[in-house]
């Protein structure tokens, strides 16, 4: 069987900041070891500091490394023929408040070198893709919701239809509905043959989209594996049970104890909160059909 292709590959990368004096420094990256490979949509996860952003700057070549190398579709981050095969959504919006959507998409397509009608065709596929509603393309960004600017800073990242796509915490600061959505675009892009290198410092938001999850603590990797393979307790079993009486559960209990275990916690399953927001808005807007109260 050929080996997976790695389309990112780190050999103990590390990056160290000093301070103005060369005296006080951050190990923001230590020796990281990391291979993505191609179609796969790879999360990034560590709490606030832990190295994610100064990762992807590093791999998109905005910063050099201080010891290590990177590779990105097997050639150095700062390569020019790189970066026209690659997309990136930033942390932060950087996008211009007082451009429209439709101008920052032309924008930058123009950048790439991409022609008039290349731009335009882009333009709109994308802006459409990214879920902006039309009535919001020629209003300048200034007037978006995060949600909105969101769009359009993954329909930007889009826009030379790069193969890979980085995304630094493409759901933060989203509701739980906007956060799904960016979810089903980025699986939507998967499902393009694309390869996605995404952060976050929530569990939630990578655990139902990625492939494979890295834990980054202190610049280094705790852990890396599939997600169920990193969330699955193995010295714990849970029995899945659908109409049994419930006071026959003890029954379950006995059986347990005689072949010398415990029974530890029987309960009915938990559902995710995100998806009891999701519920409970759905059945909000079902109902309220009839009402037709106007939304903003
Ligand atoms: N330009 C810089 N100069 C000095 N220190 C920096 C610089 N950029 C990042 N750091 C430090 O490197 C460490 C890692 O920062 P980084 O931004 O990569 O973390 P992060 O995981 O992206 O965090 P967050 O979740 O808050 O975005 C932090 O301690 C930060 O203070
Ligand atoms: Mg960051």
């Amino acid at each position: 069987m050929e080996p997976q292709k790695a389309v990112i590959k780190t050999v103990d990368l590390t990056k160290v900041f000093r301070d103005f004096f060369g005296r006080r420094t951050v190990n923001a990256v230590e020796k990281l070891n990391l291979e993505v490979y191609r179609g796969e949509i790879f999360g990034f996860l560590g709490p606030n500091g832990s190295g994610k952003t100064t990762t992807m700057k590093l791999l998109l070549g905005l910063l050099f490394p201080t010891r290590g190398k990177a590779f990105v579709l097997d050639k150095e981050p700062s390569d020019v023929m790189v970066k026209q095969r690659i997309g990136f959504l930033p942390e932060e919006s950087y996008l211009y408040r007082f451009l429209t959507a439709r101008e920052t998409m032309d924008f930058y397509g123009k950048l790439f070198g991409l022609p008039k009608d290349l731009r335009r065709e882009r333009t709109e596929q994308l802006l459409e893709l990214a879920g902006l509603q039309k009535d919001a393309w020629d209003r300048p960004i200034k007037e978006y919701s995060k949600g909105m600017a969101r769009r359009v800073g993954l329909a930007q990242a889009l826009v030379n239809d790069p193969e890979l796509i980085f995304l630094d915490e493409p759901t933060s600061g989203l509701d739980p509905i906007v956060s799904r959505q960016m979810k089903d675009l980025i699986l939507k892009l998967k499902s393009q043959g694309k390869t996605i290198f995404m952060s976050s410092h929530l569990l939630a938001d990578v655990q139902n989209v990625c492939d494979r999850i890295g834990i980054i603590y202190r610049g280094r990797f705790q852990k890396i594996g599939s997600v169920t393979d990193l969330l699955m307790i193995k010295e714990q079993l849970q029995i899945k049970v659908k109409g049994m009486p419930l006071d026959k559960c003890k029954e379950i209990g006995a059986l347990v104890n005689k072949h010398g275990g415990e029974v530890m916690d029987i309960s009915h399953p938990l559902d995710t909160l995100e998806s009891l927001f999701l519920k409970t808005i759905k059945e909000e807007n079902e109902g309220n059909n009839s009402d037709s109260k106007s939304d903003n």
